[in-house]
């Protein structure tokens, strides 16, 4: 059975790529292609119901999906019979039209300051949230939603269309029916989804989740759409990837795709001169934004310069993100230890109390050597300042002094030297 529905599988998609019908010349491609996607979702939220008594897409998610279904059987009858192909629970791999890149980092001004001379100081900048989700790249055919796929490896994404089209935050028809239309946008918790979740993970007894990025990319991964539907999730598309429409800027692109009714990302375009200003006035915004975020975007708004900035094999020319210099969280130091590695070196290593740090549990530093030890001039129970240092290796940047008892113990010193002193 579940060759036969490979190899139907892959007959469907080869059809798809080279645009023949599938099952019926009255029925357009696109829309048969999302019956068939409907169809599963209706039918595994239908069968969870009928025969195990279990509740179903409880939200507006189910009923939107099954009237979109309905409307297509009425306008099509055909598809009642033929649409199924798409049901093999399956996530194919797909490669991407185009490579779906990456962007470069910069923890400073002095980098933002270097990519502006880049892209020519004439330039406008659009500046943006970065937010803290997993890829998604849409594709529309006469305003149908007929594909989502993930990042993937940036050349190949797995098909996740019914798992996006039972997240309920991915639109299935757009207002306009641009002949064809592909974008790609971020997936994301909001901070009120992702403690709704965990609230209710916790009543079910099951452990809670830690970080809302991976638990969005986590959901996508589920076979179970009621699951994925009651989560919650939060669609925000930032990209323009290509379509038979050809805005001129950045900000006609987010326009149009708004007007069609998809979520786009809060975007403003600013002169160079006015841009430090604009990530300043954005950084001071971050935690009144409704979802996390890792930095900050900026893309230079004409896509023809854009385009003519071209890319390397990671990321676009054009664009760049500026990265939080991470936010320091308050802990206690508990010990230090000094561990030896083969060659003889000692190194101390900090011990503090555990502090959760996006979305993992930090307990311990390295201190790198003893002068950066007695540099920080650290005592045992002190109240340290750690980070992650690039996003991810924790690192003490300093000692509240003000904080001080008068209990704090000094550090030892490294064991050889103390046992060669005795
Ligand atoms: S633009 C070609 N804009 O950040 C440029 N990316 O390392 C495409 N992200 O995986 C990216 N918010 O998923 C862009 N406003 C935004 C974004 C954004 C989040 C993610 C994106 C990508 C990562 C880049």
């Amino acid at each position: 059975m579940k060759s036969l529905s490979k190899i139907l599988n892959i007959l469907f998609l080869s059809a798809v790529l080279i645009g023949i019908p599938q099952f019926s010349f009255s029925v357009p491609e696109e829309i048969s292609v999302q019956a068939g996607y409907l169809k599963a979702i209706l039918a595994q939220a239908d069968e969870a119901y009928f025969n195990r008594d279990e509740s179903i897409m409880g939200n507006e998610a189910y009923d939107a999906l099954r009237r979109r279904y309905d409307q297509l059987v009425a306008d099509y009858p055909e598809l009642a019979e033929n649409a199924g192909v798409g049901a093999a629970d399956e996530r194919n791999t797909v490669p991407h039209q185009k490579p779906v890149l990456s962007l470069k980092k910069a923890y400073a001004d002095s980098d933002v300051e270097a990519f502006i001379e880049s892209c020519g100081t004439e330039s406008l900048f659009c500046v943006e949230p970065k937010i803290d989700g997993l890829t998604i790249v849409l594709h529309y055919q006469n305003g149908v939603l007929v594909r989502a796929l993930t990042r993937g490896d940036g050349k190949n994404g797995q098909d996740v269309t019914r798992e996006a089209m039972a997240a309920g935050c991915v639109p299935t028809t757009l207002k306009g029916k641009p002949s064809s239309l592909c974008v790609r946008g971020e997936l994301y918790f909001t901070q009120e989804a992702f403690e709704k979740l965990n609230a209710r993970r916790a009543s079910d007894g099951k452990k809670t989740l830690k970080s809302a990025r991976s638990s969005a990319s986590g959901t996508l991964r589920l076979y179970d759409y009621a699951e994925i539907s009651r989560r919650g999730l939060s669609l925000s598309i930032y990209e323009w990837i290509e379509s038979d429409l050809v805005p001129s800027t950045h900000q006609e692109a987010m326009a149009i795709l708004w007007e069609l009714g998809l979520p786009t990302i809060e975007s403003v375009a600013v002169p160079a001169d006015q841009l430090l200003g604009e990530i300043a006035r954005l950084n001071g915004r971050r935690s009144g934004l409704p979802f996390e975020t890792d930095g900050i975007v900026i893309k230079v708004n004409d896509r023809h310069r854009f385009n003519d900035m071209g890319a390397t094999a990671h990321h676009p020319r054009a664009a760049l993100a500026r990265k939080y210099r991470s936010k320091p969280e308050l802990t206690q130091l508990l010990r230090v230890e000094w561990s030896q590695s083969d060659a003889g070196k000692w190194t101390p290593v900090a011990h503090f109390v555990p502090v959760e740090m996006g979305g993992a549990t930090l307990q311990s530093a390295t201190l790198h050597n003893e002068n950066h030890l007695r540099a920080l001039d650290l005592r045992i129970g002190d109240w340290i300042q750690v980070i992650r240092a690039g996003g991810t290796v924790p690192e003490i940047i300093g000692v509240c002094t003000e904080r001080r008892t008068g209990k704090e113990k000094p550090v030892p010193g490294i064991p050889e030297k103390e046992s060669a002193e005795e």
